[in-house]
């Protein structure tokens, strides 16, 4: 292993100390915390080790996880993949100890939970499952502030906390909160589910197929809300999928498994999709490679094509003049706050006189932030070819074409990212720069073993994100840093 990687692992461990705390350093959205929450701060994500993980159900031959080793950098986003019955669910709920390992330790950032008290360690842990798995007794509030009663705040506190929650998952508290969950449709259960999870303030999520159960349009809708909540949160989530699209969409990194959880290949999308370690994951890819990568990149990433503008009322004859010294064929029509209605090729406006200023509903229009893939489907379903490309407000930011979609796939194959990858084997060795981190932080575990009951541990220092991110990957994707573009 690089130097570079061993760098890497010994600091987002270190960066993720503060595992169990609510006070920690800053935080995109502190403003709107200091007014709920008396000026607490937000708990990003803590790394999690799993390390040489055995799990045997009812002294069976065939271990359902055997002998996994995996390390999971804090502040990103881990996909887990699979056949049925490979030991998904299983590696997931030994995180939070629902399922006890047989063998192995789990190390939550610096801490070793293998045998703290479950319900302690499942307090920093937000799990979430298929349609929320909701209380059905319970009203939505009931449901979201069930952990923070739990720990015993205080009824304010928490009514502000739901508030809060069930804005961040884009529902309507006055109309929500006293809901019941079988008066909620599925994608609304599933957002409560999140919010619920979310609730006191953990610095992990476990995600079993959260998506499964609802439709393909609502399951969009809330990968991309999934996406806004990780980029103001970095929490560490940990997500079981049945879906590789949805893998690569939300993914920094994916754990391809087989039976037994062994390992197949443990990578970034891109590297996954560009050089899948053998046929399995060639299988589970499933055809077009080549067509998933477009759901890696954002319309944001790539060069647009300028175009002309016109304007409603315009001299139609004076805009094709133009149009015709630009080299173009059409021109792009724009309100007055610049946001696109029209597109009139040079033929139709040569049968005008003005330009007119109605809104073209048919308009293939594309936001920077939608995939490459999103922009594709567009195109094809307009049959243009091309698709206007809208930013921040609306307004107008150029023109994408399928020829600019092909020119990102080369892109894409080229790209090489660094030479960082997390930990991930069956093999029973436990890497090197594991083993030092570990003897740390068994040592620091023992040291602290009394605050572990006050839930008070040292404040998170830096920027967990940046440092758990060696590929410099999550920096290239839009949707975890653009915060306001469509907003
Ligand atoms: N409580 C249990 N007792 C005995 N065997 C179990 C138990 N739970 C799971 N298993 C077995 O362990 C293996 C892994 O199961 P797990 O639920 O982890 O799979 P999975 O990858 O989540 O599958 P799926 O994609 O179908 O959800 C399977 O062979 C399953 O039959
Ligand atoms: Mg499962």
């Amino acid at each position: 292993m690089s130097e570079n990687t061993r760098n890497n692992t010994t600091s987002s461990h270190a960066a993720s100390q503060g595992v169990g705390t609510e006070q920690t350093t800053s935080s995109a959205d502190e403003s709107r915390n200091d007014a709920n929450r008396g000026g607490e701060a937000r708990q990003k994500g803590a790394s999690i080790l799993i390390e040489n993980v055995t799990k045997r159900y009812g002294g069976g031959k065939k271990p359902a996880v055997d002998q996994l080793t995996l390390e999971i950098p804090a502040g990103q986003i881990i996909m887990f993949v699979g056949p049925s019955g490979c030991g998904k669910t299983t590696t997931l709920k030994m995180i939070n100890r629902l399922i006890e390992p047989t063998e192995g330790r789990l190390i939550l950032g610096d801490e070793d939970v293998t045998k703290i008290n479950g319900d302690k360690l499942r307090r920093k842990i937000g799990y979430v499952i298929q349609a929320g798995g909701l209380l059905p007794h319970m009203t939505v509030a009931s449901n979201i502030g069930l952990v923070p009663k739990m720990l015993g705040w205080d009824k304010k506190r928490i009514a502000e906390r739901v508030d809060e929650l069930l804005d961040l998952v884009s529902l309507d508290a006055d109309t929500y909160r006293n809901r019941y969950p079988r008066e909620l449709s599925g994608g609304q259960q599933q957002r409560v589910g999140v919010a619920r999870a979310l609730a006191a303030d953990p610095p992990v999520l476990l995600m079993d197929e959260p998506f499964g159960a609802v439709d393909p349009i609502t399951r969009q809708r809330l990968q991309d809300e999934l996406i806004n909540i990780q980029s103001e949160l970095h929490k560490t989530i940990v997500c079981v999928t049945h879906d590789f699209d949805e893998a690569v969409k939300l993914g920094d990194w994916i754990a391809v498994f087989d039976e037994g959880a062994r390992i197949v290949q443990y990578d970034t999308p891109e590297r996954i999709l560009a050089n899948p370690a053998n046929e399995f994951v060639e299988n589970f890819i499933g055809s077009g490679a080549g067509l998933k990568q477009l759901g890696l990149a954002r319309v944001g990433d790539v060069d647009l094509i300028s175009g002309v503008l016109g304007h409603p009322g315009q001299s139609a004859r004076e805009l094709v003049g133009h149009i015709d010294k630009t080299g173009y064929n059409s021109a792009v029509i724009v309100d007055d706050r610049e946001r696109p209605i029209q597109w009139l090729s040079k033929e139709q406006l040569s049968r005008m006189t003005t330009v007119p200023s109605h809104l073209d509903k048919e308009l293939p229009l594309v936001g920077t932030r939608s995939t490459l893939n999103d922009a594709l489907d567009t195109m094809l379903v307009a049959s243009t070819g091309e698709a206007v490309v809208e930013g921040a407000r609306g307004r107008y930011r150029g023109i994408i074409t399928v020829e600019t979609v092909m020119n990102a796939i080369t892109e894409l194959r080229r790209y090489t990212p660094g030479d960082y990858t997390p930990v991930g084997n069956n093999t029973g060795e436990i890497p090197v720069t594991v083993q030092r981190t570990n003897s740390e932080a068994s040592g620091d575990a023992e040291g602290t073993a009394g605050a572990e009951s006050q839930d008070v541990d040292a404040p998170v220092e830096g920027d967990t994100t940046s440092s758990a991110d060696p590929t410099g990957r999550a920096a290239g994707r839009e949707p975890w840093n653009e915060s306001g573009d469509r907003s």
